[in-house]
């Protein structure tokens, strides 16, 4: 990255011209008004000791150079008295009547002594004589004669140019110090914004151990605390995707063997026909195994990939709760169990029959599978709290505390059981009852295990 491309570039370089922005502007207001202020000051203490000696200035002119020989220095000031109005261009310079210093000529360009001639009115105002400032205050005496009081400005304007460089160099320092200061900051700034690059670039190649630490509490801080909890979710994601390759290969592998293991059994020729028959017959309860395994997992990973087309149509279940025990009576029968169905008034949902089935197959086959003979399944629909429900009670051992909140997870078994099973039946009933804007609930103690369906009504 180009060094002037960086945020930390691009933060200073803005200080750098808001700083001196506002210094340019308080250095071109301030410094004309100082020095207009302080000039106009002079000149407005000249006019009234002006206007005093005026009312003094004796009758006879040949006292008049004794009187402002002795006025100057009580006004601080040159005094003079003069006939502007004889001067002309072709007549540039006259002498004064009287001059408090020694005699000079007064030049053409006196403008303001000429207005107050003219005028008959006290004039005043700034301007150079021989290169310097001067503040002067006319005031018209008798027969166009003007008295002027002429003071240097130079001290303060020396003044004016001292806080005129004190301010350019308090100028530079603050545009110095905002500087540094603005490319500190930006570049703290800036290596918050690299670590947190680096650990996105962590995460892209598939390392989650290493937390995000930004203690900041602003957004760079709260953008750090989201990439944390990203990381933690992707940690957890890939946690759970290893774990499920591993139990699913292992799942896998069991059934494979043992059929694998029957297979060079039966190539044995001394193996009778009897054994031969039960061999048989287990490597077909093998294969019928891994059969429910790979739709089961098919199942899960379309669930996963969000690939599962659903319905939304009005089905009964009453009817879905018959249909099921139509189907597992056969199997109930062998195993022992009598299975009933109980239809509590109408039970109309909405939502995908065929998976509505699935589920109910799920609970039924676990219903007979994890109880003893001789007990009883019951399957009931009806409604209730205003929702449709689905319900598969038996009267087995039930499913300890402990164990409840887990046996919705994938390859979950209860230790102990019939273990026969995969533990893949009820994380897949449970996702598709959620799809479904439905849900299961279990409720089981000894003697009494019931999973139940709510499904949304039909309205
Ligand atoms: N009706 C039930 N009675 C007792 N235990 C049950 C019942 N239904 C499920 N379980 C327990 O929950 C576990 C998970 O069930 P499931 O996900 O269907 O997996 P599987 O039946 O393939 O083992 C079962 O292994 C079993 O231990
Ligand atoms: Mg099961």
């Amino acid at each position: 990255m180009s060094p002037l491309r960086s945020v930390g570039a691009r933060l200073s370089l803005a200080l750098l011209v808001v700083v001196a922005t506002a210094l340019a502007i308080v250095y071109a207001g301030l410094v004309p008004i100082l020095e207009r202020n302080l000039v106009d000051s002079k000149i407005d203490q000249l006019v009234p000791l002006g206007e005093n000696l005026a009312a003094r200035v004796p009758n006879s002119q040949t006292e008049w150079q004794i009187f402002v020989e002795n006025s100057a220095p009580t006004v601080n000031a040159r005094v003079m008295i003069v006939n502007p109005l004889l001067l002309d261009a072709t007549e540039p310079t006259v002498l004064p009547l009287a001059d408090s210093q020694s005699t000079s000529s007064l030049q053409i360009d006196d403008p303001i002594a000429v207005r107050a001639a003219a005028t008959g009115r006290t004039q005043s105002g700034r301007l150079e004589r021989g290169g310097k400032p001067y503040a002067e205050a006319a005031i018209p005496l008798a027969q166009d004669t003007v008295l002027v009081l002429r003071a240097p400005l130079e001290d303060t304007l020396s003044n004016v140019e001292l806080v005129r460089r004190r301010l350019l160099l308090a100028g530079a320092v603050a545009l110095l110090l905002s500087l540094a200061l603005g490319y500190g900051a930006a570049y703290l700034f800036a290596r918050r914004l690299r670590r947190l690059e680096r650990a996105a670039d962590r995460i892209a190649s598939g390392r989650f151990d290493e937390p995000i630490v930004d203690r900041g509490r602003d957004e760079v801080g709260q953008l750090a605390a989201a990439f944390d909890r990203m990381r933690e979710r992707l940690a957890g994601l890939e946690r759970a995707r290893r774990e499920f390759i591993a139990n699913a290969s292992h799942e896998l592998r069991t059934p494979i063997f043992a059929l694998g293991g029957f297979l060079e059994l039966l190539d044995d020729e001394e193996v009778d026909e009897a054994t031969r028959q039960e061999f048989l017959s287990t490597a077909r309860e093998q294969v019928a195994r891994l059969t429910k395994l790979a739709t089961d997992l098919l199942d899960l990973s379309r669930l996963d990939a969000g690939r599962v087309q659903l319905d939304r149509e009005k089905l009964d279940l009453g009817a879905v709760a018959r249909s099921i025990c139509r189907e597992f009576e056969a199997v109930a029968r062998a195993k022992g169990h009598s299975l009933e169905t109980v239809l509590d008034g109408s039970a109309d949902a909405v939502g995908d029959e065929q998976r509505t089935i699935q589920i109910g197959r799920i609970l039924v086959e676990n219903a007979l599978l994890h109880t003893p003979r001789g007990t009883i399944v019951r399957i009931r629909a009806g409604r209730e709290n205003g929702r449709a429900v689905l319900e598969v009670a038996d009267q087995g051992p039930g499913i300890p505390e402990p164990q409840q909140a887990h046996v919705f997870d994938r390859f979950y078994r209860v230790d102990g059981g019939v273990t026969t099973g995969s533990g893949l039946g009820l994380a897949i009933a449970k996702e598709l009852a959620e799809l479904m804007g439905g849900a299961i609930e279990l409720e089981s103690g000894p003697g009494s295990t019931v999973f139940r369906l709510t499904l949304p009504p039909a309205a």
